[in-house]
């Protein structure tokens, strides 16, 4: 079966336009690793993919906690374990066997990451979302 892009949606937006649109940016990356992935056998490309989203995991996270951390926000640390452990995650080569030029393998991946990247953007950043904009409200 042949994998189908996830498209963005309106309501995948929290509100707050940089993190909306580096979530925007993270999913078009999803979906394009999962493309290159299903069809690429070279080693060398197949690390430089996962290299190249890591490497915008790691900034968009750094980007998501100093807003988190100018706004105040009580959750940081909290968030940022949460940050952390997905990025320990994806550097782990050998528990996720990247590498491996197995299609099986690649799905087990991709559905990780969609489902962890849904789970976190709709419920754990919807959170700072929320406080920005509770914030907001007079009193
Ligand atoms: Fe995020
Ligand atoms: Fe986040």
């Amino acid at each position: 079966m042949k994998h189908q892009p996830i498209e963005w949606k309106h309501d995948y937006e929290l509100g707050i336009e940089d993190v909306d649109f580096q979530h925007h940016c993270f999913l078009n990356l999803i979906n394009r690793l999962f493309y290159e992935l299903e069809k690429t056998k070279d080693a060398n490309y197949r690390n430089a993919l996962i290299n190249e989203l890591s490497a915008y995991a790691k900034f968009h996270f750094i980007s998501e906690e100093n807003m988190m951390y100018r706004a105040g926000y009580p959750g940081l640390e909290e968030h940022q374990r949460i940050h952390c452990e997905l990025i320990e995650k994806i550097s782990n080569k050998e528990s996720y066997f990247w590498v491996e030029q197995s299609l099986h393998n690649t799905r087990v991946l991709m559905n990780f990451l969609l489902n962890w990247f849904f789970h976190h953007t709709l419920n754990e950043d919807r959170l700072f979302a929320n406080y920005l904009n509770s914030n907001e409200k007079p009193d």
